[in-house]
């Protein structure tokens, strides 16, 4: 089987560099230039060595020792000279790339179908588009310039090490070559289970254990209101145990390896210096070999720091992965196409026609709506009922296009509705939905979403007309209350009437109804009912109804049963055939009676 090869995570990264990617590289190949310099005064001090040696005692003779001393200078400012400019290029291409992939991600939001950002929380995303980014200006800033450095280092190091005497260059390099493979070791072997490198099981076990600890905080309420608490905490329990048994399994494997690893790195004078007092006794000229000796007492000093950092080189390729799934994640989501607001056609009047309608969420194979079609004339108040999760809601939904429809058409006043910019769409469909979507913010502020150049006083006549009154008399804040705020609390009718008077400043031509399934006592239903009445006055609407009380009077109803429409006609046309209509109205009746005689004993 072949599979497509995808870029690796680092060069989708650095795709993003544009035209800043010639300074990223020029920043790369001078870190490990950089690399190569910073040995350099090493190898300077050797010399001086032999020379002070060469000449000892008379040390005025020592010309060349100090041209030698004075170059091991140069090489250390030179080497910081050309780490800071490798940093600076390097950061210059790293915000770039950070401000190239937001903008291509706020681009790409900006285009999403709404109903995407019902199932999917904005904060969330915002901290998808910060963090990924974030981490990738450190990705590329430093990390980057740091892993060619300690890609360049061990080989300059291992040249180094065979330049004065070859036997005391491989045991310095016995360390290494230890330490590189006990972290193959530990990195690259797979485990048992599934054949999975044990870091990936590792990283989603420590995935799974947050996902689960947000679940069990988010349903604390419900978990608590059906005594379910350790059936609840179970499965929060099982990840946390999941994760201690992974890391307890890795720390396990690990132990061996990063035992003699760190023997390895940090025991190189051991190794050196017994072998260093056998080979000193068949040294040919005593004092170079001492020079030789301690060149490479110096250079295993630097093994632990080499090596520490190719250890944590190979984050760098992790770090680089997690963002771009993360990047990619929202750059996988459905876009939307908009035409410009110049082409935007404008309908003669505001008859909505459905024709054809199918519908799939995206990523699921459930078929919602099927073969759709039905008309609201401009004006008249049409009605859609049906059982719970026929598709009500989401037939609503592709009028304003929060999703588009996989095939057939929706037309407003004989124009599709993909040929309006969605700014103009928006401006000509006011909704409000089952779950009202109101914001931690003043009611007034919440209102003026709707229309943000309305005056005090239109806000004042859309909740009058909302029969929102007596909402506003309860706080003392008036409408500047914060919903949502300490000591703020509205009953879900109170919310509903809000939502009604926002639509209702909205005023927009078309209205689209989501009835709540129920509302708290009868007072308030009245008051909706009122508030309702007020906002369909003239508009062309779609209800969505679920007390077929409130379908009596329409113009037109429409059944929706399983995604296709079943029936449609007026209330009695409905009445006056058996089908699924018929059913629900008795059914409904049935629930009258039943709530009439059951409060009628609660009086006797
Ligand atoms: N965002 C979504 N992603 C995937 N599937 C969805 C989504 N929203 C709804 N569905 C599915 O689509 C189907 C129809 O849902 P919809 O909300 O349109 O029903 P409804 O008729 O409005 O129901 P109700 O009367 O309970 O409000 C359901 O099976 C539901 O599971
Ligand atoms: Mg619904």
């Amino acid at each position: 089987m072949t599979k497509d090869k995808q870029p690796s995570a680092l060069s989708q990264i650095i795709a993003y560099a544009g035209s800043s990617k010639p300074l990223l590289y020029l920043g790369c190949v001078l870190s490990g230039i950089n690399a190569l310099i910073s040995l350099a005064p090493l190898f300077c001090v050797w010399f001086v060595l032999r020379d002070l040696i060469k000449v000892f005692p008379n040390f005025e003779q020592a010309s060349d020792a100090y041209i030698w001393a004075l170059l091991a200078v140069v090489f250390s400012i030179a080497s910081l000279l050309v780490y800071f400019i490798a940093l600076l290029l390097t950061h210059k291409s790293a915000f770039r790339i950070a401000a190239n992939i937001r903008t291509k991600l706020l681009e790409h939001i900006s285009q999403i179908p709404l109903g995407y950002f019902i199932g999917h929380s904005s904060g969330e995303m915002r901290r998808t588009i910060d963090s990924s980014a974030a981490s990738t200006e450190d990705l590329i800033a430093h990390k980057l310039p740091d892993f060619v450095a300690s890609l360049i280092s061990p080989i300059v190091f291992i040249v180094l090490a065979f330049v004065f005497n070859w036997l005391l260059g491989l045991l310095c390099l016995i360390p290494i070559l230890v330490s590189v493979a006990a972290m193959w070791w530990m990195m690259g072997r797979k485990s048992a289970q599934g054949g999975e490198y044990f870091m990936q099981r590792y990283q989603q076990a420590l995935m799974d254990m947050s996902a689960g600890a947000t679940e069990y905080i988010r349903g604390i309420p419900v978990v608590k209101m059906f005594q379910q608490t350790t059936y609840s905490f179970k499965a929060f329990y099982k990840t946390v145990m999941d994760y201690r048994d992974m890391a307890y399994q890795y720390t396990e494997y690990c132990k061996k390896p990063q035992v003699f690893q760190l023997v390895a790195i940090n025991s190189a004078f051991a190794v050196l210096v017994p072998a260093g007092i056998i080979l000193a006794q068949s040294a040919e000229n005593f004092s170079i070999f001492l020079i030789d000796f301690l060149f490479y007492v110096i250079l295993s000093a630097f093994i632990t720091t080499i090596m520490t950092k190719v250890m944590y080189a190979t984050e760098t390729v992790m770090i680089a992965q997690d963002a771009v799934n993360r990047i990619n994640g929202i750059l996988a989501a459905p876009i939307i196409k908009d035409v410009s607001l110049r082409e935007s056609e404008v309908p003669e009047n505001y008859d909505i026609s459905i024709s054809n309608l199918s519908f799939s969420y995206p990523g699921s194979s459930n078929q919602v709506l099927n073969n759709v079609s039905m008309k609201i004339p401009a004006s008249s108040i049409v009605a859609l009922v049906g059982e719970s999760g026929g598709g009500k809601t989401t037939l609503a939904s592709l009028i304003p296009r929060f999703w588009d429809a996989d095939s057939g058409d929706i037309k407003i006043g004989g124009v599709s509705v993909k040929e309006i910019a969605l700014k103009d769409l928006m401006g000509l469909v006011a909704f409000v939905f089952q779950n009202d979507h109101l914001l931690k913010m003043s009611i007034e502020d919440n209102l003026r979403l709707a229309r943000p150049s309305a005056s005090r006083e239109d806000i004042l006549a859309a909740l009058k007309a909302a029969q929102c009154q007596d909402i506003i008399d309860k706080f003392d804040g008036g409408i500047n209350t914060v919903i949502g705020a300490e000591g703020v609390y509205l009953s879900g009718g109170e919310r509903q009437r809000i939502s009604l008077a926002r639509a209702i400043l909205k005023d927009a031509p078309i209205v689209l109804l989501d009835e709540a399934t129920a509302f708290a006592d009868p007072e308030n239903e009245a008051l909706i009912q009122k508030a309702m009445s007020k906002l369909c006055a003239g508009k062309t609407v779609l209800m969505i109804a679920h007390r077929l009380s409130t379908v009596v009077n329409v113009d037109n109803i429409y059944v929706l049963d399983k995604g296709k429409i079943a029936e449609s006609g007026s209330h009695n046309e409905l009445l006056a055939h058996d089908g699924i209509y018929k059913n629900m109205w008795s059914e409904y009746q049935k629930g009258i009676s039943w709530k009439i005689e059951s409060e009628g004993s609660d009086v006797a």
